[in-house]
Parts: structure tokens; C-alpha cells; sequence
């Protein structure tokens, strides 16, 4: 069983997607804390209603990013924290996290990177007129919304989506895409090789991953 630290920031749906999905036995792996920067963030309640260990680490009480970094690093390793999962983590890392944590360091975007990085990437996506957005699971490096893309799941963008109809669809796929990069790297099925993600299981397995991670725009 890996040990997983969950960075979170805000309301953290995503987290409870991961903590549903380790209950249920689908990944081998457990929590050993969420971690937030956000004194009072929203999901640290829903966190500790499951029994979870939580810590806050406020930014706001380190010089640099650094040091914040460092202090996050040290929960992490005194509750043995193997694997990192940032979810609506709203802090750029410094190399001081990314290092001590490289292929083992996780994080979800709400777009089809490499298109449209940063914030209201479902608005971007609109503005811009893709036909398909979706999201994305990615090793985190030094840069935002960047690294070794893990995998991602497909949503159309229907005629008169707006913001919050494409944010709901896009996460909807979010809470199944997250567990499943999760579990394909505590099995080994998915890792960290000479920058790139790379598959290891059959192609069986794989497809029949696909197949969960594309919306058809059909009506549920
Ligand atoms: C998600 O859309 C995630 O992709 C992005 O931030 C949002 C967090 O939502 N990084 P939640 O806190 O997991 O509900």
C-alpha cells in the first residue's frame, strides 16, 4: 500500500473523489495526510470528517517559496508520504518539492495540455472555440501546468455551454480521470521514464482505461 499526501487549497472534490476510490479498494494506496495552504479551506473539513490527518502549512507565514516547500516537505516525510497528489492546489512549487518528489508528484488541470495552462482554462477553451476540451493528469516539473502527461479524458464542448455548464462536465471526468492516473502509477502501469510517461501494461488494459475517459456529448 503507497502512502499519499493530498495537497489541496479549496473545496476539494477532487481529493474525495481519491479518498472515495481508496476506500473502495481501487487503489493501492492509502492517505497518509492532506495537506492544505489555506487555513480553513473547505475540503481540510470534509477531510477530517473521514478520520484523515490533516495539516495546514499557511504560505502566508514563510519568506519564500522555498520555505514553505520545506515545510510541506517535512509533514510529508514524517507521515512517510511515497506518492503526491495536488488537487485545486493553488501554489506553484519550488524545485524544493518537485525534486525530493520527481515521478512520484501528480496534478489535475481542467484542459488538454498543453492548450490553455493557468486559470479559467474552461473560459479560454470557449474564447478560443475548441471543439473538445477535457483534463488532464500530469507529473508536475518546474513550470505550470507542465510535465510528463499521465493521461486525460475528452469532453466536447456542446453549443451553449457556458463557463459552469463545461467546469461541471469537464469535472465529472476529473473525479474518474484522477483515481485511475493514481492507480496505474501505484501499479507500476504507468512511470516516470526519461521524461516522458510511459505505458506498461497491455494494450487491452489500456483500451478499455480509453474508453472510460471519453464523454460522446451523448444525454446521460
Ligand atoms: C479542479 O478543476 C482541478 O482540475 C483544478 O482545480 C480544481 C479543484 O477543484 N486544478 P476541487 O478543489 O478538487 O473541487
Amino acid at each position: 500500500m503507497k502512502r499519499i499526501g493530498l495537497h489541496i487549497s479549496g473545496r476539494g472534490s477532487n481529493m474525495l473523489s481519491l479518498l472515495d476510490a481508496m476506500d473502495r479498494g481501487e487503489i493501492p494506496a492509502r492517505c497518509a495526510v492532506v495537506l492544505s495552504n489555506v487555513p480553513g479551506a473547505p475540503g481540510l473539513q470534509r477531510a477530517e470528517e473521514r478520520g484523515i490527518e490533516t495539516a495546514v502549512v499557511d504560505h502566508r507565514e514563510s519568506a519564500s517559496r522555498e520555505e514553505h516547500d520545506r515545510k510541506m516537505l517535512q509533514v510529508l516525510v514524517e507521515q512517510g508520504v511515497q506518492i503526491v497528489c495536488l488537487a485545486g492546489y493553488m501554489r506553484i512549487l519550488s524545485p524544493v518539492l518537485v525534486r525530493a518528489f520527481e515521478g512520484r508528484l501528480l496534478n489535475i488541470h481542467p484542459a488538454l495540455l498543453p492548450s490553455f495552462p493557468g486559470l479559467h482554462v474552461q473560459r479560454q477553451a470557449l474564447d478560443h472555440g475548441v471543439r473538445f476540451s477535457g483534463c488532464t493528469v500530469h507529473f508536475v516539473d518546474e513550470k505550470v501546468d507542465h510535465g510528463p502527461i499521465l493521461l486525460q479524458a475528452v469532453v466536447p464542448i456542446l453549443p451553449g455551454d457556458d463557463e459552469g455548464s463545461l467546469s461541471h462536465r469537464i469535472l465529472q471526468y476529473e473525479h474518474r480521470l484522477y483515481p485511475l492516473a493514481l492507480k496505474f502509477l501505484c501499479e507500476g502501469k504507468i512511470a516516470l521514464h526519461k521524461g516522458k510517461a510511459e505505458i506498461r501494461m497491455e494494450p487491452e488494459e489500456y483500451r478499455s482505461a480509453l474508453r472510460e475517459l471519453v464523454d460522446t456529448g451523448e444525454e446521460p
